[in-house]
Parts: structure tokens; sequence; C-alpha cells
């Protein structure tokens, strides 16, 4: 048995930290803080954060393969150059609903940057529904809309033989899977894979590891759980000592780190006194699984 230690790293205070993701070349962590419109980047050898701040909330972020990063930044598919912080729009969605923004995107074995979103909330998880829809920016730069009537459109990744989506909307408090189809970015045959538990609360980010296991951060719930999508079956729950743990990633060497995101918004006085570390990120280690690399950006 290996022996789990989880530790806070950064003590950021986060309102919302969000799409924590592994740079390998340069040992860094991505995240972001969405209603405080800022992007990080934490230097894992150097413990140095870099900060860049930007006109509207950013919800994720991503490596790209032509260097710096792409990023949803409202509901705008953005480029980011890093180095002199500017940022410029690759395309742009939901023009009609001017109440919604991006919310959790991830990059796809083939460089497609998938990315949903939802109506602003009045409080966490409080929002108008089904306003959300789910989207892929191409490495051309066209988009393509998937669906729509989405609450809150969360986690997603990719199995390892890149055959299913897996994929949250928050408010159905289940992880689902699709058909997924490589060569086009098609999605098919949606279905359910887990339902949470109750105390395992809101389902958030999520992550697969490199036996093809998920990992999803349960909002409020102050977990990540680990589920086989073949069975529909939890292997493992571990606990953080925040509630409102809200991402995971792998990271650190060999991806055998995994990197833990939370929020402190939505937490009275004696919460935050409690939980001093919300809003910080956490690095989990002796899972004994890794992780695998993120993709990047195509386009
Ligand atoms: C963070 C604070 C942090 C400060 C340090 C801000 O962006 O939100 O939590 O203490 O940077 O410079
Ligand atoms: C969203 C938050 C929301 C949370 C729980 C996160 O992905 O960014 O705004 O409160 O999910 O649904
Ligand atoms: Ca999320």
């Amino acid at each position: 048995m290996s022996s789990i230690k989880i530790e806070c790293v950064l003590r950021e205070n986060c309102r919302c930290g969000e799409s924590p993701v592994w740079e390998e070349a340069s040992d860094s962590l991505l995240f972001v803080d969405i209603p405080a419109k800022k992007l990080c980047r934490w230097d894992s050898l150097s413990k140095r954060v870099q900060r860049v701040a930007v006109d509207a909330p950013v919800s994720s972020v991503a490596l790209r393969q032509l260097g710096g990063y792409v990023a949803t930044i409202g509901t705008k598919f953005c480029a980011l150059n890093w180095e002199n912080q500017s940022v410029s729009v690759l395309a742009t969605v939901d023009k009609e609903k001017t109440n919604n923004r991006f919310n959790d995107g991830k990059v796809d074995p083939a460089g497609r940057y998938f990315a949903g979103t939802m109506a602003e909330e009045t409080a966490p998880a409080v929002l108008e529904r089904h306003q959300g829809s789910l989207y892929s920016l191409f490495p051309d730069h066209n988009v393509k809309k998937y669906f729509d009537q989405v609450d809150v459109s969360n986690g997603l990744d990719w199995s390892l033989d890149h055959k299913i989506f897996y994929y949250i909307d928050s408010l159905s408090y289940s992880v689902d899977a699709f058909d997924y189809d490589l060569q086009t970015g098609q999605i098919s045959n949606r279905r359910i894979v887990y339902k949470m538990e109750k105390d395992e609360q809101i389902p958030d980010g999520m992550c697969i590891d490199a036996e093809g296991k998920l990992w999803v951060a349960c909002y409020n719930g102050g977990r990540v759980i680990r589920l086989d999508p073949e069975t529909g079956k939890r292997l493992q729950t571990v606990k953080l000592p925040v509630d409102k743990t809200t991402s995971c990633c792998f990271g650190g060497k060999d991806y055998s780190e995994m990197y833990v995101t939370c929020a402190r918004d939505g937490m009275d006085a004696e919460g935050l006194l409690r939980q001093p570390d919300a809003g910080g990120i956490f690095k989990i280690t002796g899972l004994g699984v890794k992780g695998i690399a993120p993709y990047s950006y195509a386009g």
C-alpha cells in the first residue's frame, strides 16, 4: 500500500480555482481563477507564480502546439501569448446569450479544444438552467456545436483508446459517456456511467488516469473520487481539507502526482476560518497510479 499525502502547495486564495493543466516543458501547473479573471502558472521548481489578468471570466486554459496557450474567456475561444500577455480571439460562441460564459475546457487527442458554456451564477450552482451548450474549436478555428440545454457544462476527458468521450453536466449529478469518433470529432450514444451519491455532492472537473479510470472533483464534497467507467463503480475516495474541490489533473514527474483546485466563493466567514487553504492548489502524492500528458491545441 502506498501512503497518500495531501499538501497545499500554493495558498492562492482563488475565488474559483479551475482548469489545472500540467506543462511538462516548464515543470509548471497552469490554472485559472474564473471570477478573478486571471490565469496563473505555478513553477513547481522555484515555487513562483506568474499571473496574467484578462478582461472577462477565464474558465479554462490549455497548451497550444504553436507555443503559448489557448483559453476560454467569457464566451470566446482565445489564444494567449504568455510573454507579452496579449490575447487574440479565435472564435466567439453564444452571441445571443449575453449572460453566458464558458466553463471547463480541454483539448482532445486530435488537438481540438472542447469547452461548454453556462449561464452566469447568482451564487455557486444557482443559475438559469438549460442555457449552456457544448462546443469544440477545430484546428482551423471553426466551431462545432454538439448540443444545447446544458446547465453547468463541466468536466471532460477521453478514454485511452480515444473511442469514448466522458462528460459532466453538473446539475444532472452524473458522469456521462458518448461514443467518440476521433477522425471527425463527432459524439453519439449518450449514456450515464456514474450517478453521484448524496455526500459526493456536485460533480465538477474530471481527468482520466493511465489505467483508464476517471477522477472526478466533487464540488461541496471535499474530495476526488476514482471511478471505473466500465463497471460504473467507485473505486476510491480521497478527501481533501477543503469542501469546494473543483478540478483535478495529473502532473509532476511521470505524471505521478495529482493537482487539485478549489474555490472560496460561496463559503461563509466561519467556513473560511475552518478551511484557510480554500482557494489554494493541492498536491496529492502516493496515489499509486499515474496520469497522462495533456493534449495541445493544434491550431
Ligand atoms: C491572489 C492572492 C495572492 C496574491 C499574491 C493574487 O492574485 O489572488 O491570493 O496573495 O496574488 O500576489
Ligand atoms: C463552475 C462554478 C460552479 C461549479 C459547481 C464550476 O465548474 O465554474 O461556477 O459553481 O462548477 O457547479
Ligand atoms: Ca469546473
